[in-house]
């Protein structure tokens, strides 16, 4: 199937990846540890025992990894910055051989023609503020706010694309609540303590990164998600009432949780009261919401599937994890999945790339969306991942019919530019456009990288 379809003038064709999941040299040049050395280095905790000790050493790559891009023609490259490369104390004294490795990276993509588009926070916490309460202490949205301010003063010059946080839905209730993330607790309390103070240190970084970058353009990046009722084979809703609360309920902790404080200066309808039985909320303080609401100049979306969930009935277990849902069950997803067991559902993409645009009424970036499969390499020497390839071409059709009804999407992003260290399933999971040997570091482009190069150069 030949991919064929209009993007807008300007669109930015790009790919994504994450400082602690390619960069491996994680003592080197300064760098303290982070939540995820520390959580990667517990027993039990990421498949395998995997770490991101070496991952794709990228750290010493770089210029191989930007002639990478530069051969699949990437208008783009959004990566983050380890926050323990820059400030190894978390706050106070900078680290200059830090700053230095990415102030090459941005040199070298420039000069490679690639815009650099910077994350300030892809989950690597230094250990050290996680020792002093990490997201649940208040102080870190004063702590996050130096660390943005060093960073965006050091690369302003040349960086225009600045987003705070990368789905911060992870780093509060997949971290704090649901415990598979780090630093791996276990408290729906703490996951909502941790996703309203990530919420503030981003508002509070937005004017300050404006300060030290003349014509920023800021923005932060969430991972909403579609979230289904009971559905007959045809996709008819076909839920109760009470189904109709479970997907409110749902609705409101992937979505609107971070939707509303963001876009609405408030917590969704509904939310506080959910769960009102676990917390008084006492830390909400006035002011939080002005500071969280502040205008941005884009939304990043991140998307993959979507999600399912119904009423538990009598007797059954909801999902008490999380905050409001004790008494909503999670369903699995319909077929095709992917290898994460992730649906396949492209009509669920375009209807959340909607919904995004309408929340924020902001210009939209798909800052990371992709598919894990079980890819080899194959005799010929290549890595043939046709299901890479459908997914890719459902899922960019599913963004242009989102602009072709009114959503301004200015780029997108694929997830990932390598295969690399998927968080809690370690180097088990391949997300790449580039098949990445662990053993050698050798790269081979995929044939959806191949495929995406393809759909660049027809775009131009
Ligand atoms: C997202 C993360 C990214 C990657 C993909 C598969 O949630 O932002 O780092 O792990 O999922």
């Amino acid at each position: 199937m030949t991919f064929s379809r209009d993007f807008p003038d300007g669109f930015l064709w790009g790919a994504a990846t994450a400082s602690y999941q390619i960069e491996g040299a994680v003592d080197e040049d300064g760098r303290s540890p982070s939540i995820w050395d520390t959580f990667s280095r517990t027993p039990g905790k990421v498949l395998g025992g995997d770490t991101g000790d070496v991952a794709c050493d990228h750290y010493h790559r770089v210029d191989q990894d930007v002639a990478i891009m530069r051969e699949l023609g990437l208008d783009a490259y959004r990566f983050s910055i380890a926050w323990p490369r820059i400030l190894p104390g978390g706050t106070g004294a900078v680290n200059q051989r830090g700053i230095d490795f990415y102030s090459r990276l941005v040199d070298t993509l420039l000069d490679n023609g690639i815009r650099p588009f910077v994350t300030l926070y892809h989950w690597d916490l230094p250990q050290v503020l996680d020792d002093r309460g990490g997201w649940l202490n208040r102080n870190v949205a004063d702590w996050f706010s130096e660390y943005a301010s060093v960073t965006v003063a050091a690369l302003g010059d040349r960086v225009k694309n600045w987003t705070t946080l990368n789905e911060p839905w992870c780093s509060s209730f997949l971290s704090y609540a649901l415990g598979v993330h780090a630093p791996g607790h276990h408290d729906p309390v703490e996951g909502l303590v941790a996703a309203h103070h990530l919420l503030l240190a981003h508002g509070r970084a937005v004017p300050v990164i404006r300060e030290q970058c003349e014509g920023a353009e800021v923005s932060i990046t969430l991972n909403p998600t579609r979230v289904f009722g009971p559905q007959d084979e045809e996709g008819n809703d076909i839920g109760d009432d009470a189904d109709a609360d479970a997907v409110r309920r749902a609705d409101n902790i992937y979505n609107g949780v971070f939707f509303k404080p963001l876009f609405a200066g408030r917590y969704p309808d509904g939310f506080l009261e959910d769960t009102a039985h676990l917390t008084d909320h006492g830390y909400i303080q006035d002011g939080d919401f002005a500071e969280i609401s502040r205008p941005l100049d884009n939304l990043g979306v991140n998307n993959y599937f979507p999600t399912r969930v119904r009423a538990a009935r009598d007797g059954e277990e909801g999902t008490p994890a999380l905050p409001g849902m004790e008494r909503v069950a999670e369903v699995a997803p319909r077929p095709p999945h992917t290898a994460m067991g992730w649906e396949v559902n492209a009509r669920a993409h375009y209807e959340i790339l909607l919904r995004s645009a309408q929340e924020s009424g902001l210009p939209i970036y798909v800052t990371e969306n992709g598919s894990a499969w079980d890819d080899e390499v194959s005799p010929d020497g290549a890595v043939h991942d046709p299901e890479r390839v459908d997914y890719l071409h459902g899922h960019l059709g599913a963004a242009a019919d989102a602009i072709a009804d009114g959503a301004d999407i200015r780029g997108y992003f694929a997830w990932s530019l390598l295969d690399n260290f998927e968080w809690a399933l370690g180097y088990s999971k391949r997300f790449g456009i580039v098949y990445v040997d662990y053993e050698t570091q050798e790269r081979i482009i995929k044939d959806s990288g191949k495929e995406y190069a393809r759909i660049i150069r027809a775009g131009r």
